[in-house]
């Protein structure tokens, strides 16, 4: 019998990059191993190393081996060597450019916080522990991508960002949470300012159309002041948030920092179907590259993530992610996570013990 085959396009990128993605790179192949899959990895450039190879930060051939894969997992791009090159010779036009030229529309953060890891939020242990929500956000359309315009009027110089949303773009982002929502507590909070902007009540409107075809979740409304209130004040309280462009680049960073670690953080952004890319929150961390000291966890979430809702793979992700906080409750920290530094162990280490982990799980 044929095994299934996934194709994976990995794109390792600068600094940390290629360390921590060995490790996530491990743990897939262990994966792959127990569920009696294979994955096929393709290797591609992107971000400053594209630069300096290739002349771009997005070579033709890395477009080429992201679309042809099923899921990309991508480390992080940047580097202060090429801080001072000119914008389309910046790694991040590397980073914009393959997610415009594969569609992703939704992203996807998760905030979770482990009782083992309180102590690394800036809130107290009894408001975090146990927080486990996610972030939807729409990240193709709203004020981000409006027309721009810089003129002079009567009284100086006047500045314009026009906010639209297609009722297509909310109804595709919002069945996406919805799809999430069904897989977790069934609790979707819908955050807009429908009190103020007009693509806020198309956006309610929209989202309780769709409603209608999932009464096993429970939706709510909240207006996005009230959402960074409750944030803070009670994060048990949510499950799956969805919410526009804008509002979701803010709300989604500052849920991310109920956990207090950059590290730990991972993403996913989802095309049409069931193709997405995958990568840590944090940048390429210039300062501890090439130490063997970063924290691999956040890229090895990610490919968690990339198994769950581009391969379906259920089961494996939660494996995965079981592993990963049963070496976290162990006590075993990197330096980024670690309370005493002295006893923080390396990248490769982190990874070997997920695996170990992984391995001794049912
Ligand atoms: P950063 O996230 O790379 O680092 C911020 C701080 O967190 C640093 O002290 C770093 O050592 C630490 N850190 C980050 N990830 C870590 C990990 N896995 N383990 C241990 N420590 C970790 O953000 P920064 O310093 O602002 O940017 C550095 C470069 O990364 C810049 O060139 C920036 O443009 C780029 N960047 C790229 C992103 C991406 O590829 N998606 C996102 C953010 C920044
Ligand atoms: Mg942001």
């Amino acid at each position: 019998k044929m095994k299934k085959n996934y194709r994976i396009a990995v794109l390792p990128g600068d600094g940390i990059g290629p360390e921590i993605m060995e490790e996530a790179v491990k743990v897939l192949s262990l994966v792959a191993e127990r569920e009696g899959v294979t994955f096929d990895y393709k290797y591609g450039r992107i971000g400053g190393i594209a630069i300096d190879t290739d002349g771009t930060p997005l070579p033709a051939e890395t477009i080429a081996i992201s679309k042809e894969a099923d899921a990309v997992m991508l480390g992080a791009v940047g580097g202060p060597k090429w801080d001072q090159n000119p914008g389309h010779l910046r790694p991040e036009a590397g980073l914009l450019g393959i997610r415009k030229e594969l569609g992703l529309f939704a992203n996807i953060r998760p905030a979770t916080m482990h009782s083992s890891m309180v102590e690394a939020s800036s809130l107290k242990p009894e408001v975090v522990s146990g927080v486990d929500l996610i972030v939807v956000r729409e990240l193709t359309g709203g004020i981000y991508f409006g027309e721009k315009k810089r003129y002079d009027g009567p009284n100086g110089e006047v500045a314009e960002d026009q906010c639209i949303y297609h009722e297509a773009e909310v109804e595709r982002i919002v069945r996406v949470a919805f799809d999430v929502a069904r897989k977790r507590q069934k609790r979707l909070v819908s955050v807009d300012k429908a009190n103020v902007l007009e693509s806020s009540r198309l956006w309610r409107k929209v989202t309780e159309r769709v409603a209608a075809d999932y009464p096993d979740v429970e939706l709510s409304h909240m207006l996005v002041d009230a959402c960074a209130m409750q944030l803070v004040r009670a994060p048990k309280q949510f499950d799956v948030i969805v919410t526009e462009n804008m509002f979701g680049d803010i709300l989604s960073d500052q849920a991310a920092m109920l956990t207090g670690s950059i590290g730990m953080l991972a993403s996913a952004s989802l095309a049409e179907g069931s193709f997405g890319l995958y990568e840590p929150v944090h940048g390429s961390a210039p300062d501890i590259a090439g130490q063997g000291i970063a924290n691999p966890l956040a890229t090895i979430l990610s490919a968690a993530m990339m198994l769950r809702l581009s391969f379906g793979m259920d089961k494996a992700a939660d494996d995965v992610e079981r592993a990963v906080w049963s070496v976290l409750e162990a006590g075993h920290r990197t330096g980024d996570i670690a309370a005493d530094r002295s006893k923080a162990i390396g990248t490769k280490e982190m990874g070997r013990l997920v695996c170990e982990a992984l391995s001794g799980s049912a």
